[in-house]
């Protein structure tokens, strides 16, 4: 006999995470699997969170104090209106403890974030998978047709990882107009920072007059904090309180609140190197469409190539190479941009990959 487990566990598959770099004979290797920032923290970030770790025999501040009042002056919001988490990912887990269950509906395009239909089914809830269009983008009209009285919360992914794709302003508007008051719209935007199209809106600004919409940020994609797992919520009071009965105790550790507030106090270096990887990306993307490759419009820091059943065969070359990328087998590969040597080993790749098609 073993202890009996929840049914709805049953074939969740355990979130995979992207593969560190391997590499033969002390050649370098990159990992372009996660979506991470490659730079080292700046030197200001390090230090507060050197000087955290001197105490942690103790607890942290379990209400996040100071990280909130800075979140709070960043974005002009209340307070009241903040809500961090162990990471994005686990904010996102907490709004689904906190509106869905057993018979309820979640409803997010596919394909998406990988969590999504991992935290969806852990809730107990049922995931509803709207395909993205063929030219990779969320099909919204699809998602409000998909809208039952059982649905709970919408994920909006913008922009969209693996695709990179991002919805525009005045379709999400159309979009939230269709949705019921009392269900809960997610703009999850992982990576704001990497945007650079003006029609694609600030979820922030989209909040301020949307009971129904909560932003999800993080500071792991352009802030450079993935491995300390800090994120946070954006939305109104009932909401926020939710997640504020839902979080673990002490869940975001001291080194992580010190390095977000000291990262929101370096905005500007941090931001610059956004620029500089924003850069790369479009160098990355001219050079694998003079390449051939057809890519669907990127506005976060990866790509995606849609490679279909030559998926694993093209992930095996970059691995030989020494640039670990993110395979989805028979979809599509995600890439991320990484430092420039990387960058150039992916493109020298995937021209030797294209030229023996
Ligand atoms: C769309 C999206 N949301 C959320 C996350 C979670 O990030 P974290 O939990 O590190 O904040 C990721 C990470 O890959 C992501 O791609």
């Amino acid at each position: 006999m073993t202890p009996k487990l929840r049914a709805e566990l049953d074939g969740i598959p355990t979130y995979k995470p992207g593969r560190p770099p391997v590499s033969d004979e002390g050649a370098p290797a990159y990992k372009l699997s996660s979506n991470e920032n490659p730079f080292p923290p700046l030197p200001g970030v390090l230090e507060a969170a050197t000087a955290a770790a001197g105490s942690f025999n103790r607890y942290p501040d379990a209400a996040c104090t100071e990280l909130i009042a800075e979140l709070a002056h960043r974005f002009g919001v209340p307070q009241t209106h903040i809500a961090t988490g162990t990471g994005s990912v686990g904010v996102a887990q907490q709004l689904l403890q906190s509106t869905a269950g057993p018979g309820d509906e979640v409803i997010y395009a596919w394909r998406s974030f990988e969590a999504y239909p991992i935290i969806t089914r852990i809730s107990g809830a049922t995931p509803v998978e709207v395909p993205l269009t063929d030219g990779e983008d969320h099909d919204l009209d699809a998602m409000a047709a998909a809208i039952t009285d059982r649905t709970r919360l919408i994920f909006i992914c913008n922009p969209n990882n693996p695709t990179g794709t991002a919805v525009r302003r005045a379709e999400l508007e159309r979009f939230l107009d269709r949705v019921p008051s009392d269900v809960l719209v997610v703009l999850d935007e992982a990576y704001r920072e990497f945007i650079r199209d003006a029609d694609v809106p600030d979820g922030v600004e989209i909040y301020r007059d949307r009971p129904n919409v909560a932003v999800l940020r993080t500071f792991s994609k352009a802030y450079g904090l993935a491995g300390l797992r800090v994120g946070f919520a954006i939305a109104h009071e009932p909401v926020a309180a939710a997640l504020r009965k839902t979080a673990m105790p002490f869940g975001v550790s001291q080194l992580a609140q010190d390095a977000a507030v000291a990262s929101l106090r370096s905005e500007e270096a941090l931001l610059e190197r956004v620029a500089g990887l924003v850069t790369e990306r479009d160098r990355v993307v001219g050079a694998l469409a003079a390449q051939g490759w057809t890519l669907a419009e990127t506005q976060a820091n990866f790509v995606w190539l849609r490679l279909g059943e030559r998926t694993l065969d093209f992930a095996a070359a970059c691995e030989r190479a020494g640039v670990m990328v993110r395979p989805f087998p028979g979809e599509g590969v995600r890439i991320t941009i990484g430092e420039t040597e990387a960058n150039d080993l992916l493109l020298s790749t995937a021209d030797a990959f294209r030229k023996e098609l």
